[in-house]
């Protein structure tokens, strides 16, 4: 790492308060004038890097920039982790370093998406510095069907760290929509490649979109996208707790924890819902969701299996 990113890595460990430049300095082995230089090069790229007299640097609350240190003094486990201020996509950019032989558990994360994909050909809307775009990138030694249960294992993580940085309670739309209040805050897309000989999956990129600060949503998405709101929120550190419960998650063989905890955290169950299903709208109460992720739903002539696909709840419209 440079002096810059150790400096940045001190200071998101010190976080609101004040760590003298002599400590810094001695740290790292380089001169108070370096630290000084480091700490202005910071400022300039948005960092809210304090002096107070005799005191030394405090990065404020306030300062929210993504980068690779910040993320890192919050995880537990060491990924390979590349942070950029901007792409067309997350997934897309994941996928070029899948097919470079990029290791499992690679993880892209950006300040903005110039291109970002929903679910269903949709985009995702992706403003500068105020939501979190990121990918991970996965080598799982399983077949295609069990793409499903990262998807679900992600939607779990993301409830759980949005409860580890707030006060608030996050829902689960079926299959891969988080909710909060009543609006979707987050979206899950996994791209996945598997083999046509065994149907073994090469690699799955995981794509998870948070709304962390933004407020400003197009008129299409007004009524149906909400965010986190909270502007102390820093960015880094929920990129760094869904990793953290993610990576927990995804190592679990029994995956019948994690479905109960998904089924505990669902919006969905006992609810009227409606689907499509070649080319057939339906309704019906959600009553279930399987061992294997699938939603089953009651309707007036049966029982229905669900295994992708996309539902609304009573009379709304929950498509972002
Ligand atoms: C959806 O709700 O339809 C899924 C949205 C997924 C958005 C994320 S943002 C990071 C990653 N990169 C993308 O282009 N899409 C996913």
């Amino acid at each position: 790492m440079s002096v810059k990113e150790n400096i940045l890595e001190i200071l998101e460990k010190n976080k609101n308060s004040s760590v003298s430049g002599q400590f810094i300095a001695e740290n790292l082995g380089v001169s108070r004038a370096a630290v000084w230089k480091a700490v202005k090069s910071l400022r300039d790229e948005g960092y809210s890097i304090s002096a107070v007299n005799n005191q030394g640097y405090c990065l404020g609350e306030d300062s929210d920039v993504l980068s690779v240190p910040a993320i890192k003094s919050f995880l537990h486990e060491d990924v390979n982790l590349i942070v950029l201020k901007t792409v067309d996509s997350t997934n897309n950019y994941a996928k070029k370093l899948a097919m470079e032989n990029a290791p499992d558990k690679t993880v892209v994360v950006s300040e903005t998406q110039t291109a970002g994909k929903g679910r269903l050909g949709r985009n995702f809307f992706s403003p500068d510095k105020t939501g979190l775009y990121m990918s991970v990138l996965f080598r799982p030694e399983k077949s295609a069907g069990e793409t499903l249960f990262i998807t679900i294992a992600a939607a779990v993580a993301v409830c759980r760290a949005i409860e580890t940085v707030s006060e608030l309670f996050p829902q689960i739309k079926w299959v891969n929509d988080v909710f909060v209040n009543g609006k979707k805050v987050c979206g899950i897309l996994t791209e996945a490649s598997a083999s046509m000989e065994n149907q073994m999956i090469e690699y799955a990129v995981l794509g998870i979109g948070v709304n962390v600060k933004s407020a400003d949503f197009p008129n299409d998405l007004k009524n149906i996208a909400g965010s986190l709101g909270d502007e102390k929120i820093s960015r880094s550190r929920l990129c760094a707790e869904i990793l953290n419960e993610l990576l927990e998650l995804y190592s679990l063989e029994d995956k019948k924890a994690l479905i109960d905890e998904y089924k505990k955290r669902s919006l969905v169950l006992g609810k009227e819902v409606k689907f499509t299903k070649n080319g057939k709208t339906y309704s019906g109460v959600a009553c279930d969701i399987n061992d294997s992720g699938n939603l089953i739903v009651k309707t007036s002539k049966g029982t229905e299996t669900l295994i992708s696909g996309e539902i609304s709840i009573g009379s709304e419209n929950y498509a972002e």
